[in-house]
């Protein structure tokens, strides 16, 4: 009873044996896969490019199985603006002539204006606004040729421009500030530093929206 017990137990462990050295022959040079859908899911995966299925790379059906799909040229992101004006010296000018700031002013768009300013540009362009913030004082960076004062004669488009394309040695700061922000800031350069009269921008601003009416 035990020795025909033994008997099939070696029959059993000789196919176990037969059956791993043959099945694990190496298929175009791979090694094999054991079940290869744990690899590679056949379901529908967003960022999985199934391009890549082995051997079936140029097959243009699995290739759009992806849902993660490249979006149509011309999408824009939620609650992004686009910006119209080119980063060009045209587009600068450009800008300059034509682009209002659509943010009425208030001392509450004045105060974000300022906080903005101490977390994004008060390193470079000092407290004061005068081009001598902590990376100047330190040697890190050069003297900025631009002080914000009195009477600065740079309009309020070239501003916001600048802050979003960047300037001579400035970057670009859109991708840190949406349109609101930017435009924050441009008030508070102006009503801050350069000292223009709050109601003055208002008046402005109220004058062009009724000029568009
Ligand atoms: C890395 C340093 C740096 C930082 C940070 C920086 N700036 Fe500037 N900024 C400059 C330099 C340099 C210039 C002068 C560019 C030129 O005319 O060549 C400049 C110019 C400007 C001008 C004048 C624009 C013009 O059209 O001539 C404005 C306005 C301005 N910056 C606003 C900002 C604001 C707002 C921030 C924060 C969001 C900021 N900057 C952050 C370095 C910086």
């Amino acid at each position: 009873m035990k020795r025909k017990y033994l008997n099939t137990l070696s029959k059993l462990t000789i196919v176990a044996v037969v059956i791993s050295i043959t099945s694990c022959k190496e298929k175009n040079g791979l090694a094999p896969e054991y079940m290869p859908d744990m690899y590679r899911s056949p379901s529908i995966e967003t960022y999985v490019d199934y391009g890549e299925l082995r051997g079936k790379q140029g097959d243009e059906q699995l290739k759009n199985k992806m849902t993660a799909r490249q979006p149509v040229e011309g999408t824009i992101p939620r609650g992004y603006i686009p910006y119209g004006y080119e980063n060009t010296a045209e587009g600068y000018i450009l800008a300059g002539e034509n682009l209002k700031n659509p943010i009425p002013y208030t001392e509450e768009i004045g105060k974000k204006g300022k906080e903005l300013y101490g977390m994004f540009c008060v390193h470079c362009h000092g407290k004061t606004g005068q081009g001598d913030g902590i990376l100047v004082e330190r040697e890190k960076f050069p003297p900025l040729p631009v002080k914000f004062k009195e009477g600065l004669d740079i309009s309020e488009g070239k501003m916001f421009h600048t802050i979003t394309y960047g300037k001579g040695l400035m970057g670009s700061h859109s991708s840190q500030l949406n349109q609101n922000e930017r435009w924050e800031l441009v008030h508070y350069i102006r009503t801050d530093f350069m000292k223009e009269n709050p109601n003055k921008i208002v008046e402005e601003v109220t004058q062009e929206a009724e000029s568009i009416q």
